[in-house]
């Protein structure tokens, strides 16, 4: 297992607009499997390629289901609205309300470069809007209502 290095705010990669991946090499297929490694040893419920400092647009999320590897994932369909509390391994320590869709549907490849579907409720919504904010350069601190408050280290972060 090979744990890689989870970028904070303020690190400018955090901004950058990652790249789409075109084929899947033993390269990406290492960095899939360190994402889901470190997503896992930091509690976190999702990851993106450009927390750990890779502009590339490649996702990783588990809420407790299994893993789910998403590459060139694109929201096609998102509906209905939910308010709770936000975290990001980028962010340690904090979070904050932030407004989603409810529901959302994504589409795109899996590690085989396959198209795949995933339609995600509640939690799952969460983490593939805030997950896919990420490959674009944005970080939920940006959609924050109120003010980011500390959290205690038991509690999720995403
Ligand atoms: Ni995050």
């Amino acid at each position: 297992m090979a744990l890689r290095t989870i970028r904070v705010e303020g690190d400018e990669v955090l901004t950058k607009v990652s790249r789409p991946v075109d084929k899947m090499t033993p390269r990406i297929h290492d960095l899939i499997t360190d994402m889901l490694d470190t997503m896992y040893d930091a509690m976190g419920v999702g990851l993106a390629a450009p927390q750990v400092g890779i502009l590339k647009r490649i996702v990783v999320i588990d809420i407790g289901e299994g893993p789910i590897v998403l590459i060139n994932p694109e929201i096609i369909e998102k509906s209905g609205e939910q308010t709770g509390d936000e975290g990001c391994l980028s962010v340690p320590g904090m979070a904050g309300q932030v407004t989603r869709p409810n529901y959302v549907k994504v589409k795109a490849q899996d590690e085989d470069m396959n198209e795949v579907e995933y339609e995600g409720e509640g939690l799952l919504a969460r983490a593939f809007c805030h997950e896919l904010d990420h490959l674009d350069g944005h970080m939920y601190t940006e959609l924050v209502e109120g003010e980011l408050h500390h959290v205690s280290y038991d509690e999720d972060e995403e």
